[in-house]
């Protein structure tokens, strides 16, 4: 949620945070603003409503000169998306802030300020935390101190840069909640919430920890802990690709990632694979011992990743013999569950700075877990350094809000977990060195799924004039379905739920005429039969069958029912080769209907706020 850039250098800045805000706006997009500090120590700020791209024709018109310089782009929490509310906020027309993050106590640190005498010209919490930051700079020798002093007073979350005109030598920023991260330069640092922003810049990151305070300036660094104290932070340097940010050939980020999956998939394995088994020393040192003891698994996770957890379920129980749990981190976190004896908790995460599933994790460590793993795909984020275990998912910067090439490699690393702890719960070693020959094969087939995009484009016409749809799956296809529906809602705006297709009679049943659509995903798997008799109940009722399919299956083409044929696969791999199809539909319906697939309306790519 909310993009973060800030910089400090001799050169002028606001190119740089421009192309960072580029970069970030996958993380929100109702509006965008820059402030940077010009040579006569005045503050110059440009916001506007909408896209970075607002922004950019803005200014072109009204260009920023400053060596220091902060920026951001904003998905609302606190007040309507405006030009009023957009970031940053100012005080006195000397500090200047951007935060990401939402601030519980706003509303009495509101009545507080406004008492002391400061007018709030938008309805955000973040113009509270620059009037007190401000307030105690009256009171604070320098801006660090200030600082320390204000978050000391904030209840919520918050990731945020603060300038001063009348000291442009740093900037001082700090965290609890959400992502920072400072990028080094060379006689010139920066800070942002996401690495990405910063690759042209530099590959090297220091990511601040919980309750860090950073004062940043062109040729120091000093961070200081929640307590006060200097402290170090280790510096990474980044293997993303400078490119990662790019479009490339293709028209949308998530057409181009749906394309890069059976690289992501061939990343995932890499070097993890023995012969006949899945070197489990891929999920960490300590992960042989850990996993020997295992016999409970609790899966926490959102949305998509979420999704992940559900087919890993049915693979933990059917493959390893092991008794598992999946659950939304939002309800988790919020409810006591019972623990059972040597449990493992594995957290799913894209980004590794969810909110609810950081919170889900920290509540866990508490909570008699015996071991913690995270399957992420941000190297250095908060899961992964707050988990005992972390196993990188190497699906590469996913910029399209809709998550595709990170869901399938969270599938396959799941895949190798489950072999992994199955080794010691039993599990046959023919079992596990077929599970490998599939992992193997996975990218190859993923490449001939792809080769179905155009009859897929042609489906797509179909869905164009509906509302509402509904997704079939049974057993570990029934969360692909689930994903399916969740691809098609978000970024076509089609009403879409998913159902284990037995449910159907009963309830959802009554939907069904000519104006529902009905994807199913069909293997011939053992559940293929049951499916059958399910699909012919939404045939009698005049329900048009959209059916993926391989050709053992023989499903015919009819009336209202169109099939698309995939190559048969090894049951086992079979829900992350049934995703592709669902993918590429939601994305075809969505070109069809114009949305804005990419960067669809009311969502962020990383929903750092709770
Ligand atoms: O970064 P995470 O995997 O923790 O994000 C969880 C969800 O917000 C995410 O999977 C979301 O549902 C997808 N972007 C939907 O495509």
């Amino acid at each position: 949620m909310c993009g973060i850039v800030g910089a400090v250098a001799q050169r002028d800045v606001a190119d740089i945070l421009l192309e960072g805000l580029k970069r970030l706006e996958y993380r929100g997009y109702d509006s965008a603003g820059m402030a940077v500090v010009d040579n006569q120590s005045n503050l110059q700020r440009v916001r506007r409503l909408g896209k970075v791209a607002e922004l950019d024709d803005a200014l072109s018109l009204q260009p920023l000169a400053g060596g220091t310089g902060i920026a951001h782009t904003r998905w609302a929490t606190h007040g309507e998306p405006s030009e009023r509310n957009a970031h940053p906020h100012v005080s006195s027309d000397d500090l200047a802030i951007v935060h990401n993050g939402i601030i519980e106590n706003h509303e009495t640190l509101r009545d507080e300020l406004t008492a002391k005498g400061y007018e709030f010209l938008s309805e955000t919490d973040t113009e509270v935390m620059a009037h007190l930051i401000h307030h105690e700079l009256t009171k604070n020798k320098d801006l660090l101190s200030a600082v320390l002093a204000a978050v000391n007073q904030l209840e919520g979350a918050y990731g945020t840069v603060v300038m001063d005109r009348r000291d442009p030598s740093k900037l001082v920023a700090a965290r609890s909640g959400s992502p920072l991260v400072v990028g080094l330069g060379i006689g010139e640092n920066f800070l942002a919430s996401d690495q990405l922003a910063l690759l042209p810049v530099t590959r090297r990151f220091q990511f601040l920890e919980e309750g860090d305070v950073c004062e940043l300036r062109r040729n120091r660094i000093d961070i200081y802990d929640r307590t006060g104290k200097k402290v170090t932070r280790k510096i990474i340097e980044s293997d993303l690709d400078h490119d990662a940010g790019d479009k490339g050939q293709y028209r949308h980020y998530m057409l181009k990632e749906i394309h890069e999956q059976p690289d992501s998939v061939r990343n995932t394995l890499e070097g993890r694979l023995g012969d006949k088994q899945v070197l489990i020393d891929s999920f960490g040192e300590k992960a042989e011992e850990i996993f020997s003891k295992v016999r409970n698994v609790q899966i926490i996770a959102c949305g998509t990743s979420y999704h992940a957890g559900m087919v890993a379920r049915y693979w933990f129980e059917e493959i390893a013999g092991i008794q598992c749990n999946v659950e939304i981190a939002s309800e988790f976190r919020y409810r006591k569950s019972f623990v059972p004896a040597n449990s493992l908790l594995v957290t799913i995460s894209q980004s590794g700075e969810t909110a609810d599933t950081l919170a889900a994790l920290r509540l866990a460590k508490e909570s008699g877990y015996m071991a913690s793993l995270t399957l992420c795909n941000v190297p250095g984020s908060s899961l992964v350094r707050e988990s005992d275990l972390a196993f990188m998912t190497r699906a590469g910067a996913e910029i399209g809000v809709a998550s595709t090439k990170a869901f399938t490699t969270q599938l396959v690393s799941l895949l190798m977990l489950v072999a992994a702890i199955g080794r010691h719960n039993g599990m046959a070693n023919e079992q596990e060195a077929d599970i490998v020959k599939s992992l193997r094969l996975l990218p190859s087939v993923i490449e001939s799924s792809l080769s179905l995009s155009k009859p897929i484009e042609a489906m797509a016409e179909a869905f164009s004039d509906k509302h509402h749809s509904l997704f079939l799956g049974r057993g570990s296809q029934y969360p692909i379905a689930m994903e399916g529906a969740l691809k098609l809602k978000e970024i076509s705006y089609i009403h879409a739920e998913a159902y284990a297709a037995g449910e159907l009679k009963h309830g959802p049943l009554a939907l069904i005429d000519n104006n529902m659509p009905v994807v199913v995903v069909a293997p011939n798997n053992e559940l293929l039969e049951k499916l059958k008799s399910n699909m012919e109940e939404v045939r009698a009722r005049g329900g048009l069958l959209y059916v993926f399919a391989d050709s053992d299956a023989r499903l015919m083409q009819g009336d209202n029912v169109e099939v698309i044929t995939l190559n048969r696969v090894a049951d086992v791999i079979a829900p992350i080769v049934y995703t592709i199809p669902l993918q590429l539909l939601s994305y075809y319906v969505a070109i069809i209907k114009g949305t804005d697939v990419d960067q669809p309306r009311n969502l962020a790519k990383s929903v750092t706020v709770e």
